[in-house]
């Protein structure tokens, strides 16, 4: 039986998921796509679900009481910590979240993934990763041999994470950015578009740059 499924969040990554789940049905994929659902849609995003023929089921004050209890999410909203308070509340409220891979992804041997993880078109993922839960893989993002990514994390486009890397939960990592082999970014940074991570990166802060430095220090030398 096909699994009934939820995307939650209209915007540029709810409909980047949207193209996930239809490459993978087109692929065979046991799917039913029940609608979006979005707090807050802009006019745009739900004229542009329209168009593809897509279901509007509401906010999620609204979906939740008419949902049967079957339906597995996934939070397809890009920032990490708007991401964990969805899916707390969808789980709290027990529904289980699903994971969407585009059948042009590539994953290596020994990957362990998480639940209501996306991970798009393009990606590379090389051998023995372990990627947690609700972690975004934004396309032609690469994960290198060994890396660990926690819950939370969102990898841009094209962001490079080396091996051995370790990201801590909700992290999020800038379009282009590269981290280089074995270092640790700590829970709730950011790493800004375009920079080379060279050094571990602490915990709650945002670091720009190549390399990459404090984004308050960037303008030492
Ligand atoms: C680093 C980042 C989080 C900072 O965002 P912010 O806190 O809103 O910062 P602002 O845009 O106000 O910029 C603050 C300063 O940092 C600089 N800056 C911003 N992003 C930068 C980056 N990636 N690299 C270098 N400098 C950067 C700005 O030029 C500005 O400098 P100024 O004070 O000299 O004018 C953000 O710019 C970024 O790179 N996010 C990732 C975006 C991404 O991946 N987008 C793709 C989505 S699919």
């Amino acid at each position: 039986m096909a699994e009934r499924i939820v995307i939650v969040g209209a915007g540029g990554f709810g409909r980047e998921t949207l193209d996930v789940v239809e490459a993978m049905i087109a692929a065979g994929e046991p799917l039913q796509l029940l609608g979006v659902v979005d707090s807050g849609p802009r006019p745009v995003d739900l004229g542009r679900l329209a168009e593809r023929g897509i279901v509007y089921l509401g906010t999620e004050e609204e979906w939740l009481p008419t949902a049967a209890g079957d339906e597995r999410f996934v939070v397809a909203i890009g920032s990490p910590s708007v991401r964990e308070a969805v899916a707390r509340r969808l789980s709290n409220a027990g529904l289980r979240a699903t994971t969407f891979i585009h059948p042009r992804a590539v994953i290596g041997s020994r990957a362990r993934i998480g639940d209501g993880v996306v991970i798009t078109s393009g990606v590379q993922v090389s051998t023995n990763v372990s990627i947690g839960d609700h972690v975004h893989l934004n396309p032609a993002s690469i994960l290198g041999h060994d890396a660990t990514l926690a819950d939370f994390v969102s990898v841009n486009p094209g962001a490079i994470v080396s091996g051995n890397v370790i990201v801590e939960s909700g992290v999020l990592l800038g379009a282009g950015s590269v981290v280089l082999a074995g270092l640790t970014v700590g829970a709730g940074a950011t790493v800004g578009a375009a920079a080379c991570v060279t050094k571990d990166v602490a915990g709650g802060t945002t670091v720009v740059g190549v390399p990459a430095r404090l984004l308050e220090d960037r303008a030492t030398p």
